[in-house]
């Protein structure tokens, strides 16, 4: 089981659509069993709380239902999983911090800018939250094809 978890600050914008987006992609490849993908926010903002209204509207637009309620990152996190997807340069640096506090030498997710994969090889994914309803459109595509490419890497590195 490949364990994949995306990350950005709230947990209610950027991250619930990336593992929304990222989990039809799998269903798409009949890849469903082979992986278990979830997401979480750096900050304790949205804990407990549905996506932004704006981020299950764009979603439900183009088929896809968000169902996902806001967590923290918990430092287990980094063990429990086998990959974190960070959103943007502050949730990788902050993710490297829970990283170096961590008391142990046991195995560590792999940790990754979620745009390290695509085109940009590594731009950040644009914080929508304090912005317009366009700003939510332009994050879909970026995730949609930042997923697509994770995917195939997973895939192929995994021999899927
Ligand atoms: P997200 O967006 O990190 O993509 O979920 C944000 C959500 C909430 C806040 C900032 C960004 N906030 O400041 O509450």
């Amino acid at each position: 089981m490949i364990k994949v978890l995306f990350v950005c600050l709230g947990n209610i914008c950027r991250s619930p659509l990336a593992e929304a987006q990222f989990k039809r992609l799998i269903e798409r490849e009949k890849l469903e069993s082979k992986f278990m993908v979830n997401s979480a926010g750096t900050s304790d903002y949205h804990i407990g709380e549905k996506a932004d209204r704006r981020t299950r509207k764009n979603a439900a637009e183009e088929g896809l239902n968000i169902d996902h309620l806001g967590q923290q990152l918990q430092h287990e996190d980094l063990q429990e999983y086998d990959y974190i997807l960070a959103m943007d340069h502050k949730n990788l640096e902050n993710i490297n911090i829970l990283k170096k506090n961590l008391e142990t030498d046991a195995p560590c997710a792999t940790i990754m800018l979620m745009r390290s994969l695509d085109e940009t090889e590594g731009e950040e994914v644009p914080d929508p939250y304090f912005g317009g309803e366009e700003g939510f459109r332009n994050v879909f595509g970026i995730l949609e094809n930042a997923n697509e490419k994770l995917l195939q890497h997973l895939i192929k590195k995994h021999q899927l």
